[in-house]
C-alpha cells in the first residue's frame, strides 16, 4: 500500500482497487446503493481529545465490539449528496454546505459532537477525489454517504464518549426501478414517522427504521413508497419514507408542508422552492390535508404531485391509494412541471444548465 500525509489526512491507496474494465462494467448499470468504491473516510471523536486520526483508506469493514453503543441506543446520523461530472471533465457537487450544515443540526438534536462543517466538506471532498474514476458519465452520478456512530463500547443509556465518522461512495443511476418513471403512493393510517419534539427534522438512522414496516404495508398494497401523515391528527401530508413532496395546482399554486420539525428539511426542496419562485408559481410552504388532496385530484384542480430528494431527485406521483381507495394525479403519468423542474435541477447539477444561485462547487 502507498501511504502518504496529505492536508489533515493520511491517504492510504488501496491495493485491491477494482480494474478499469471491471469497474466500467459496473458503472453501465449501478441501480442504487449496491455497488460501492475502493476508498473510505473515516475520522475518529473521543471525549477530551476531539477529532483525531483523519484517514482516506481502502474500503472495509469496521471491528466493532459487540456492546458497541450504537448497535443498542441507535445514536447515528447520515447525510444523502451527489458528485457529478461536468461535459468538462471537472468535478462537481450540488450545495454541500447545506449537507454540512444539516450534519452538524443533527448531531446536535442526537447530542453528538458536531463535525466542524470544514472537515465534513474536506472529508468529502478527499474521498471524491480518489475515487473520482467512479463518477458516472452523462445523468449518473456518485452518491456519497457520510455518517457519524456511537463507537464507545458501553451499554448504559447517555450520549457516547467516542464516535467514528465515515463516507463511503456509491455510483447511482436511478433510485427507482423505473427510472424516472411516476410512483404510486400507500398512505399509513396507522404508522407515523415524527411527531412534535421528535427526532423528525434530523437525518437519523433511527427515524429510517420506523419507516420500514409501513413501507413494508405499502409494499404489500403494490405501492412504490409510503407517505406519512402527521402523528396528532392524521390528517395532514408529511413527506415520504426518504423524499419531501409539492402538490402543484391549475393556478400557478404550488404547496410544500412546512418545516415545522417533524419533516427532512430537504436541499431538494429548498432549491425546488427557488426554481419555481423563478418560473413565477406562487410556491406556499403550508399544511395541505389527505382529504383536500384527494378532493383536489378528483375535481382536476390539483395536477401533478412530485416527490423530490437527492437519491430520487425530482419524481412524479401517478396514484395515492389510501384507506378510502385510490385516486390518480392527473394523467398519472409525468406533469409537465414536474419534466421540466427535473430537466432543470439536473442540468444545473450536471452543468447543462446555467447555475444563477451558485449552487454548484466544483472540486
Ligand atoms: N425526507 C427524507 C425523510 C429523506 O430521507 C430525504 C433524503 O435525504 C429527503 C426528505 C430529501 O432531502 P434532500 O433533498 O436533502 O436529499
Ligand atoms: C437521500 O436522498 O440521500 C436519502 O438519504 C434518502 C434515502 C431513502 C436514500
Amino acid at each position: 500500500m502507498d501511504v502518504e500525509q496529505k492536508s489533515r489526512f493520511t491517504v492510504t491507496r488501496s491495493s485491491q482497487a477494482v480494474a478499469a474494465d471491471q469497474r466500467a462494467i459496473l458503472l453501465a448499470d449501478p441501480g442504487f446503493g449496491r455497488i460501492f468504491t475502493d476508498h473510505m473516510v473515516t475520522i475518529r471523536y473521543t471525549e477530551g481529545q476531539g477529532w483525531h486520526s483523519h484517514m482516506v483508506g481502502p474500503r472495509e469493514p469496521f471491528q466493532i465490539d459487540p456492546a458497541c453503543a450504537v448497535l443498542h441506543y441507535a445514536q447515528e446520523i447520515f447525510e444523502g449528496m451527489k458528485a457529478y461530472r461536468l461535459s468538462d471533465g471537472q468535478i462537481a457537487m450540488f450545495r454541500p454546505e447545506e449537507n454540512a450544515r444539516r450534519f452538524a443540526e443533527s448531531a446536535e438534536r442526537m447530542a453528538m459532537p458536531a463535525l466542524p462543517e470544514d472537515l465534513f466538506l474536506e472529508a468529502v471532498a478527499e474521498l471524491v477525489k480518489i475515487d473520482a474514476d467512479w463518477i458516472p458519465e452523462g445523468e449518473g452520478s456518485l452518491y456519497l454517504r457520510p455518517f457519524l456512530f456511537a463507537s464507545e463500547t458501553f451499554l448504559g443509556v447517555r450520549p457516547s464518549n467516542e464516535y467514528i465518522f465515515c463516507v463511503i461512495a456509491s455510483p447511482a443511476g436511478a433510485y427507482f426501478k423505473g427510472g424516472s418513471k411516476a410512483v404510486t403512493l400507500w398512505v399509513s393510517e396507522h404508522y407515523s414517522r415524527a411527531a412534535r419534539g421528535g427526532t423528525g427534522a434530523a437525518k437519523c438512522g433511527g427515524n429510517y427504521a420506523a419507516s420500514l414496516i409501513a413501507q413494508k404495508e405499502a409494499i404489500g398494497h403494490g405501492c412504490d413508497q409510503v407517505v406519512f401523515l402527521d402523528a396528532v391528527e392524521k390528517k395532514w401530508i408529511e413527506e415520504l419514507g426518504g423524499m419531501n413532496l409539492f402538490f402543484v395546482f391549475d393556478d400557478g399554486t404550488v404547496i410544500t408542508p412546512p418545516l415545522t420539525g417533524t419533516i427532512l428539511p430537504g436541499i431538494t426542496r429548498d432549491s425546488l422552492v427557488h426554481l419555481l419562485r423563478e418560473e413565477g408559481l406562487n410556491v406556499r410552504e403550508e399544511p395541505y390535508s389527505i382529504d383536500q388532496w384527494r378532493a383536489d385530484a378528483v375535481k382536476g384542480n390539483l395536477i401533478e404531485t412530485m416527490a423530490c430528494g437527492t437519491a430520487a431527485v425530482v419524481t412524479p406521483v401517478g396514484s395515492v391509494v389510501g384507506p378510502d381507495g385510490e385516486f390518480s394525479i392527473g394523467s398519472g403519468g409525468t406533469g409537465q412541471i414536474t419534466h421540466k423542474l427535473r430537466e432543470k435541477l439536473v442540468g444545473i447539477q450536471t452543468g447543462a444548465v446555467a447555475d444563477f444561485n451558485g449552487w454548484v462547487v466544483k472540486l
